[in-house]
């Protein structure tokens, strides 16, 4: 996997702390990015395991990795802001594109995926993968073992192969899900998820791929 710091751009959010908190207690340098350096600095602390906080744009600047966790509302002026720091980067893309009051409802964007949405954003300069759409934050935000695997998608194998290595640091399995274009199944899936949780009263749904996985043949 990429050597360096781990950029969690909207990483004081219910998310990003939870994915920065296991990543850094996995022993990677964790950099938490915020609107607010105050507000990063006090989510990097309660974070620990020496992780810091800056600007969403020095974060990025710092990461050799970006993971974006911010809500889909926030996702056009999040890249915006950090677009001139991550040319050449592998940006993770974690944005379900949930439009309030309807969240149980699949409402994806004209690009087709809010995946698809970060790279027209970014622009071809930058490698966007997009992962963690279905994974409740709630319970990354513990120690415990998560019955869901991460669905990871991406144009480049390599980068996907780069996230589902970063994805395994965090204690949760990741899995090659194809196309950038594929991210729509998984953002579309987290409605669903969200419909049952509601309806069947679950602490947060996940998602298991059944069958005998062997090595991915790419
Ligand atoms: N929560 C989950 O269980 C979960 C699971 C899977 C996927 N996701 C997806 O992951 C993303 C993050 O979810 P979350 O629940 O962590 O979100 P969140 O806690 O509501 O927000 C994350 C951070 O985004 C920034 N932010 C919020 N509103 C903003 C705005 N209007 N403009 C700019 N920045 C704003 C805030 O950071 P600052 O104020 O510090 O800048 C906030 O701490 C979403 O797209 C969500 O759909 C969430």
């Amino acid at each position: 996997m990429l050597e360096g710091p781990i950029a969690v751009v909207g990483g004081t959010g219910k998310l990003g702390t939870a994915i920065a908190r296991r990543l850094a207690k996995a022993g990677r340098a964790v950099i938490i990015g915020s609107r607010a350096v105050q507000s990063a600095m006090e989510a990097a602390t309660h974070v620990g395991f020496g992780t810091t906080g800056l600007s969403n744009a020095d974060a990025a600047a710092a990461g050799s990795i970006v993971l974006v966790t911010v809500p889909f509302a926030a996702q056009e002026a999040t890249l915006a802001e950090i677009a001139p720091h991550v040319s050449g980067k592998l940006v993770v893309d974690t944005t379900v594109p949930l439009v309030p009051p309807k969240v149980m409802r699949v409402q994806l964007p004209p690009e087709g995926s809010a995946a698809q949405r970060a790279q027209r954003l970014l622009g071809p300069g930058v490698t966007v993968v997009s992962a963690f759409h279905n994974v409740a934050a709630h319970k990354l935000a513990t120690d415990q073992d998560i019955d869901c695997d991460v669905l990871v998608f991406g144009d480049d194998k390599d980068a996907r192969a780069q996230v589902i290595a970063l994805v395994e640091l965090t204690g949760l399995c990741g899995i090659h899900g194809g196309a950038l274009a594929n991210s729509a199944a998984a953002e579309a899936l987290t409605s669903v998820l969200i419909f049952i949780n509601r309806t069947y009263q679950v602490d947060g749904a996940g998602l298991l791929i059944s069958g005998q996985l062997g090595r991915p043949a790419l």
